[in-house]
């Protein structure tokens, strides 16, 4: 196991140097604006948080400018988003924070309104390095799909030890992120592009069934065209068309197999017989 969660991080952190997606929250740790992100982004796509989270970083860049002003001012910039109670649980955060301080709520964020596992794990290794796992939906389908897991949190829940050893935590959630997000998407993922592909093992597995169909339907074929061929001495390859209802690349594919084998013989006018030699 560890074997494999090494080829992951290996392939994964070279695919993520070369594209991972640039947002100036990404290079702070500064849990203030990580909450900030997190929050907006939750139900929100990314592209589009990042313009609200430019705006309100802007206005209120520590959570005291945020406190100090009105539930009124933050649901107008908030307008767009939708969820207000997002919005509503920010000012309230910020009012805490305020309050008693980040270094104070450390490690329970959780204790924050509108903060659950996934934030604060998103807190903890965004802001503070910690090495825990983000684990959000993107994260779970990359992990669920690579170790052909049945339930994701166990399985991280007993791995994540081996994931997160001698990485960046911030590297490793952001480019489990990216990756689930533009390759390993819930519909039609690129596999082909994949860096993890070799090592997937629900690739592995969708690749061996496929393999698997093809031959089954090969070989029923086989079997169809060697029947035709006992109830008449030749037959032509339209015929056999016509009598499969296949088409003809699928029918060649089967006499080329049978050729090989020795058991038909392909007649210059198209027509097949068994092989009587
Ligand atoms: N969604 C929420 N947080 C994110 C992050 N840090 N990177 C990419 N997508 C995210």
């Amino acid at each position: 196991m560890e074997t494999k969660t090494k080829k992951l991080k290996e392939s994964l952190l070279i695919w993520y140097k070369n594209n991972k997606r640039s947002f100036n929250w990404r290079h702070t740790n500064d849990p203030w604006k990580i909450l900030l992100i997190e929050i907006i982004s939750q139900q929100t796509q990314i592209n589009r948080a990042n313009i609200y989270y430019q705006k309100f970083i802007k206005k209120f860049p520590t959570p005291e400018s945020m406190s100090r002003s009105t539930l009124k001012t933050i649901l107008k910039m908030w307008s767009g988003l939708g969820y207000n109670n997002r919005a509503i649980r920010l000012y309230e955060s910020s009012k805490l924070i305020s309050e008693k301080g980040f270094k104070n709520i450390y490690p329970n964020f959780e204790l924050l309104p509108g903060v659950g596992q996934y934030t604060k794990n998103a807190i903890l290794s965004f802001a503070y390095g910690e090495k825990v796992l983000a684990l959000d939906t993107n994260l779970e389908r990359v992990l669920t799909r690579y170790f052909a897991a049945d339930s994701t949190k166990d399985y991280v829940k007993k791995y994540s030890d081996f994931l997160l050893k001698d990485v960046d935590s911030r590297d490793l959630n952001q480019a489990l992120m990216d990756l689930g997000s533009s390759i390993c998407t819930s519909s039609n993922p690129k596999c082909n592009i994949c860096p993890l592909e070799k090592n997937c093992k629900k690739y592995i597995i969708r690749s061996e069934n496929s393999v698997e169909k093809f031959e089954g339907s090969n070989r029923e074929l086989r079997g169809k065209i060697i029947k035709l061929l006992v109830m008449q001495n030749q037959i032509t390859i339209k015929n056999i068309a016509k009598k499969t209802s296949e088409d003809e690349e699928k029918i060649m594919t089967a006499i080329n197999s049978l050729e090989n084998d020795g058991l038909l013989k392909v007649r210059k006018n198209n027509t097949v017989e068994i092989n009587s030699n």
